[in-house]
């Protein structure tokens, strides 16, 4: 069996570093907010490149709070954000949450992301943001579609939700993903590259006056204690995830480069007629979040592999555009993203994986075509 991810096993592998930071943190009497917190908050903006963070509830927390701090929407005065119509729902969710409509870009054929190209024609004298998705792990056109956002006066929120330690080239000079856009949102989600042990997530930016309001709504949009300014949330760091998260930041890269290493290999032996791969432009150097494939038959694929006891899975199966609890009237197609999801797949992906289990996977991959009707 060759299961899609193994979160027991990084576990046992740092255990012995993780559990007397637990047990300190559980001695400590400071559960919200603390010590942990202020200093994640300090690493992880240092990390990504920027002067400001904040950890609050969950990425879709990050995103609705960056998007109200940023003060460019008027909840419920029909201002539109622009994100990207394939991923995950939960970006458009954040959208909605902030009192704003998503509206929905076609993803690029090759990068499988949104880019200036799509973005533009989303474009509407309603429209006030762009959330930019770096998939998968790789990240997006940022250069282009900063242009883009400046020429109109836009605000940029990245969601690197799963693009931890990605870079980005512009103009020379390498940058981290969080640190591209006017702010960005991270998740901290179990199975992410960076995760902790429940929800977790941040808010990163350069505009001190955008953290102290994100701060005050993740707060209850209290100003002061039990003085609430604005109807805000409930969405404050967690001591014992922060502690978690301070004891993994320090494997990220060596995870990261692991995760490029099997990738690369997958890149390399899958010879399987009609596969594809998300293309890497020169100027992003992606963290693979999640290796996925494209191929014409997928579902059969998917069965094909369940049967020799490897577990793929599909992120994701319908485009967010056509979701119930997006879909607008006159919502035009957005071709790329509608073919993409009944092709995706992603293979198994993880620091964990061994060379031999990748080297198993591409092969069977590989023999289905012998097979396939
Ligand atoms: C691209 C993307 N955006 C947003 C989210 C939402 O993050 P969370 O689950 O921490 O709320 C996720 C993760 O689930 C994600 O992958």
């Amino acid at each position: 069996m060759i299961p899609f991810l193994d979160l027991q096993r990084e576990y046992q592998n740092i255990q012995a570093e993780l559990e007397p930071v637990v047990q300190r943190v559980l001695a400590s009497g400071q559960y919200i907010l603390g010590d942990e917190v202020r200093v994640f908050e300090l690493r992880w903006a240092k990390y990504c490149g920027v002067r400001y963070g904040a950890m609050v509830a969950s990425g879709t927390d990050g995103l609705t709070l960056a998007l109200e701090a940023s003060e460019a929407i008027h909840s419920g005065a029909g201002d539109e954000v622009i994100t990207a119509a394939h991923g995950s729902p939960y970006t458009a969710l954040a959208i909605l949450r902030a009192g704003a409509r998503p509206v929905f870009a076609d993803i690029d054929a090759k990068t499988w992301l949104a880019s200036p190209e799509t973005i533009e024609p989303a474009i509407t004298p309603r429209t006030r943001a762009i959330i930019p998705v770096h998939l998968y792990g790789l990240v997006s056109d940022m250069a282009g579609i900063m242009r883009l956002a400046r020429d109109r006066n836009l605000v940029v929120i990245e969601d690197a939700c799963q693009a931890h330690g990605a870079r980005f080239q512009d103009r020379g000079q390498w940058r981290k993903a969080g640190s591209l856009g006017d702010a960005a949102a991270f998740s901290f989600y179990p199975t992410k590259n960076l995760g902790c042990f429940g929800d977790a997530g941040f808010i990163a930016t350069d505009d001190e006056e955008w953290m102290n309001r994100a701060r005050m709504l993740a707060q209850g949009g209290q100003h002061e204690r039990d003085h609430t300014l604005s109807a805000g949330h409930n969405s404050r760091g967690d001591e014992l995830q922060a502690a978690i998260l301070n004891c993994k930041l320090a494997h990220l890269d060596e995870w990261n480069d692991r995760r490029r290493k099997l990738a690369g290999l997958y890149r390399q032996r899958l010879k399987l007629p009609g596969i594809c791969f998300q293309q890497v432009p020169e100027a992003v150097e992606p963290v693979y979040h999640l290796f996925v494939v494209r191929h014409p038959q997928r579902d059969a694929l998917r069965a094909y592999l369940r049967e020799r006891g490897i577990e793929a899975l599909i992120h994701y199966p319908e485009a967010v555009h056509l979701q119930p609890a997006f879909l607008q009237p006159g919502q035009p197609a957005l071709a790329e993203a509608e073919r993409v999801a009944a092709e995706v797949l992603s293979l198994p992906l993880h620091p964990c994986l061994s060379d031999t289990q990748a080297e198993e996977v591409a092969d069977t991959i590989n023999e289905f075509a012998a097979v396939r009707v």
